[in-house]
């Protein structure tokens, strides 16, 4: 059975209709990429994985989940430069393999966008009841976890993500200098703790370095790899970035490369403190504090955590609805969904949509399981990501690539290797769960989507013949 590819002209005629406005410079781009990645992954796994897993080695585990995800974050940027569409890895694929693999793409990617928001708003409430009971306030269970968790409802999780959502239906004009403001407050705290840290590291605690060998280095590189996940959805924003062959690149390696310093940094500093057998908490940060009798700087992280891990739902949601609009606009999905507001320039109907359905998941749904669907889909994306490019560079040697990786195809075959070796070393259940998901897709799109998609890409080649002959 052929699979039908999308024709560039029609590609790019999308990403400039125009109805979005480009808002978007490198800082704040830079900015949106380090608070889509920094966020709970640091603040509670570093501590975990340390005392499970690498020992202090777990910095070289932050090093290799980061030469992974530079590798990948290289290809994006050689798509991202050639084809600036906000549908990101759906569209990529669309142009490099056909239309059947390119509505898996996207809806990996919204499934993985989904979960990831809900399972961190989930641990950012575990945040806001440490916070509270600090101050000597507790807050009642029934109201802080999921049915599945003997409560109610995760109200904190839920209001949070729905008030994400309502701040970036504002637009991304207006809403972009909140967000800026919740990264830097959560750089703020990272660089707090280093400071008030840095001069307590007893070179003793690093001894020894590696207690679970170097295969405790690898499992720890496979799980910290969550850390990292972000700096894909920076891919997304494609038709809101001014300059986007320039900037989109330089931001998705600058944020990368911040946090990799910082994620580095912290580790080292967190495994030099306190003994990694100590570290099997989730508020390692806020430990380490305390250890050391820094109550303030302990409660200033925590509130820190709070704000900055908003700063993830927002990328997370804006990413997720980026995609939905773009597959909807392609005829993937309902056409409605991709209504752009003609006052805040932001796609309302997709954004509702999406932070609705995170929102109930984080509110009703024990996620714990769902939430390997971020790792798995994620390195399945970046798997097609890079051979993606690969394909395009055979299939349009001519495409136009402001921006092409050096040395052939030796990166994005790494990447694939590296992203096939992650993927091995996933849990039998993530599987299990994100072969479901697909499934699913592929029942939406044998019903509503193929036909649809047909009918629109027919009228958009007609309406772009007509265009070339009037010029
Ligand atoms: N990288 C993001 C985090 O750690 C998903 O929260």
């Amino acid at each position: 059975m052929k699979d039908s590819r999308i024709n560039i002209d029609l590609v790019q005629r999308n990403a400039n209709r125009g109805d979005r406005e480009r808002t978007l410079g490198l800082f704040d781009l830079s900015i949106l990429g380090i608070g889509a990645i920094i966020g709970t992954g640091i603040l509670v796994l570093t501590g975990i994985v340390a005392a499970t897993d690498a020992g202090p080695g777990v910095a070289i585990s932050f090093v290799i989940a980061a030469v992974a995800s530079c590798m990948i974050g290289l290809c994006y940027s050689e798509l991202t430069t050639s084809i600036p569409n906000s549908g990101s890895a759906y569209v990529y694929a669309w142009v490099a393999i056909g239309q059947r693999i390119a509505f898996l793409a996207g809806w990996t990617l919204i499934g993985v966008y989904i979960t990831t928001t809900a399972t961190v708003a989930n641990g950012w409430t575990g945040y806001v009841k440490s916070f509270f009971k600090e101050i000597g306030v507790t807050l009642p269970h029934a109201l802080l976890a999921s049915p599945f968790d003997g409560g109610l409802i995760n109200l904190p999780a839920l209001i949070m993500i729905c008030l994400m959502t309502f701040v970036l239906t504002r637009g991304t004009s207006e809403s972009k200098w909140i967000n800026n403001v919740m990264v830097i407050v959560k750089l703020a705290v990272i660089c707090l703790f280093i400071v008030m840290s840095i001069t307590s590291v007893q070179a003793s605690n690093w001894r020894p370095f590696l207690p679970y060998g170097v295969q405790g280095v690898f499992t720890g590189a496979a799980t910290v790899f969550f850390t990292f996940l972000g700096f894909d959805a920076l891919a997304t924003s494609a038709e809101e970035v001014k300059n986007v062959k320039k900037n989109l690149p330089r931001a998705i390696i600058l944020s990368l490369i911040v946090s990799t310093t910082l994620y580095v940094i912290v580790s080292l500093i967190m495994t030099g403190v306190v003994h990694y057998t100590e570290l099997n908490v989730p508020e390692s940060m806020a430990y380490v504090l305390i250890s050391q009798g820094h109550h303030l700087s302990a409660q200033l992280v925590s509130v820190g955590a709070i704000l900055g891990i908003t700063a993830v739902v927002y990328a997370f949601v804006y990413a997720a609805s980026n995609i939905t609009m773009a597959m909807s606009r392609g005829g993937f999905l309902p056409k409605k969904i991709s209504v752009i507001n003609v006052k805040t320039k932001s796609p309302n109907r997709a954004l509702w949509l999406i932070g609705g359905v995170a929102a109930t998941l984080a509110g009703f749904i024990n996620i714990k399981h769902l939430a390997v669907i971020a790792n798995v889909g994620s390195l399945s994306v970046f798997f097609l990501i890079s051979l993606i490019v690969i394909i395009l560079r055979h299939r349009q040697p001519d495409l136009k690539r402001p921006f092409k990786l050096p040395f052939g195809d030796t990166i994005p075959i790494f990447s694939m290797l590296i992203c096939g070796f992650l993927l091995l070393n996933t849990p039998l259940h993530a599987w299990i769960i994100y072969t479901a998901w697909l499934l699913i897709g592929f029942i939406v799109y044998l019903l509503y989507s193929r036909k649809h998609v047909d009918i629109e890409q027919r009228e958009e080649q007609e309406a772009l013949t007509a265009e070339n002959q009037v010029v």
